[in-house]
């Protein structure tokens, strides 16, 4: 089965051609730098990029995995949560393509998505599983079962943990988005700044508190040494995911522990949590990058597997917001 995976759900373009929610066999990413200058996403100017773009890369993805529209089984899309206009394009675009193609679509939840790269990237991972979503949008944490079905065992109260990251980026001037110059910064770095470690209520995170910590030390030392400052944040942000993956790892008995997401790209987390895997015994399982990163191949492997479980979506479906 040949699936046309299509993600619009924020600021990247995304599609993609799986074979049985396995095989990538493209996977088209535009990224909008428009938003850069302005130091977060612009949602009418994201929702035009869309339009713009999403014609050719759909051509590109089916070039590049060789094959025709007229080839394709399934299309999946991702409905929300994201930014309306964004997914409205997408949404509209595969309602379009299914209708006129005659082929089913599934609108997919663009979380259920990034749990899924985890399925695309390692086929038969060892389930149960503790799954982190770090990601722009979203901090979450969740149990993923033996049979694919995953419960929500907690989520942000505030920031998300990649916009802690591009907030923090921010504030030391470093452009949209910020995660990756962080993570640059702190690499030169030394952890010699206390920030407070933030409280988790049970598996509820937090990270205003953080991010008004670092603002606040911005303010009181004007002459911070930047690297320091990028590393003792990205430490602290290391030690509270690493306090829930182990307290949800004892409490459910389990050490497979998956993280998704674009933080998940993050290589000091890896290091850190491949230094706590031998520790603990866990098993640790991240995607590559482009598959951690927003993406259609994730959304092309969820909407295969939703679609033997609960068929295509209607065309009344609509996109949502949260
Ligand atoms: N190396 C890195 N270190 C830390 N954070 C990073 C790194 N690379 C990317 N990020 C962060 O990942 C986030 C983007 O991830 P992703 O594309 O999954 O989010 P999103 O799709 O915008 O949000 P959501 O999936 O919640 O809708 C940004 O906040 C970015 O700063
Ligand atoms: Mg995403």
């Amino acid at each position: 089965m040949l699936v046309l995976g299509i993600d619009t759900s924020c600021d990247e373009t995304a599609v993609s051609v799986v074979r049985d929610g396995q095989e990538i066999l493209s996977n088209i990413v535009a990224s909008q730098v428009i938003h850069s200058k302005y130091g977060g996403v612009i949602p009418e100017a994201a929702a035009r990029a869309h339009i713009q773009a999403i014609l050719p890369i759909t051509e590109i993805a089916l070039k590049v995995a060789n094959i025709s529209l007229r080839d394709i089984n399934l299309i999946g899309v991702t409905n929300g949560p994201g930014l309306i206009g964004s997914l409205l394009c997408g949404l509209s675009f595969a309602k379009a393509l299914s209708f006129s193609l005659n082929v089913p679509f599934c609108a997919v939840n663009h979380l259920v998505g990034h749990i899924y790269s985890l399925i695309l990237e390692y086929k038969n991972p060892p389930l149960p599983m503790i799954v982190l979503l770090i990601s722009g949008g979203h901090t979450e944490l969740y149990l993923l079962k033996e049979n694919l079905e995953y419960e929500l065992l907690g989520q942000t109260m505030d920031d998300a943990c990649g916009e802690a990251f591009d907030k923090v980026a921010k504030m030391l001037n470093k452009p949209y988005p910020g995660g990756p110059y962080i993570e640059k910064l702190a690499k030169k770095g030394k952890r010699n700044i206390n920030f407070p470690i933030p409280v988790l209520k049970n598996y509820n995170f937090s990270f205003s508190g953080l991010k008004t910590a670092v603002l606040y030390y911005l303010k009181e030392n004007p002459s911070y040494n930047e690297y320091d400052v990028a590393h003792s944040f990205q430490e602290t942000v290391i030690d509270y995911l690493i306090l829930a993956l182990n307290k949800a790892s004892e409490e459910f008995n389990i050490k497979n522990i998956g993280v998704v997401g674009g933080v998940a790209v993050n290589e000091r987390l890896k290091e850190r949590l491949n230094l706590l895997a031998q520790d603990k015994n866990y098993r640790i399982f991240i995607p590559r990058k482009e598959l951690c990163l927003d993406n259609g191949a994730m959304i092309a492997c969820a909407s295969y597997y939703q679609y033997q479980k609960e068929g295509p979506s209607d065309f009344s479906v609509e996109a949502f917001a949260n």
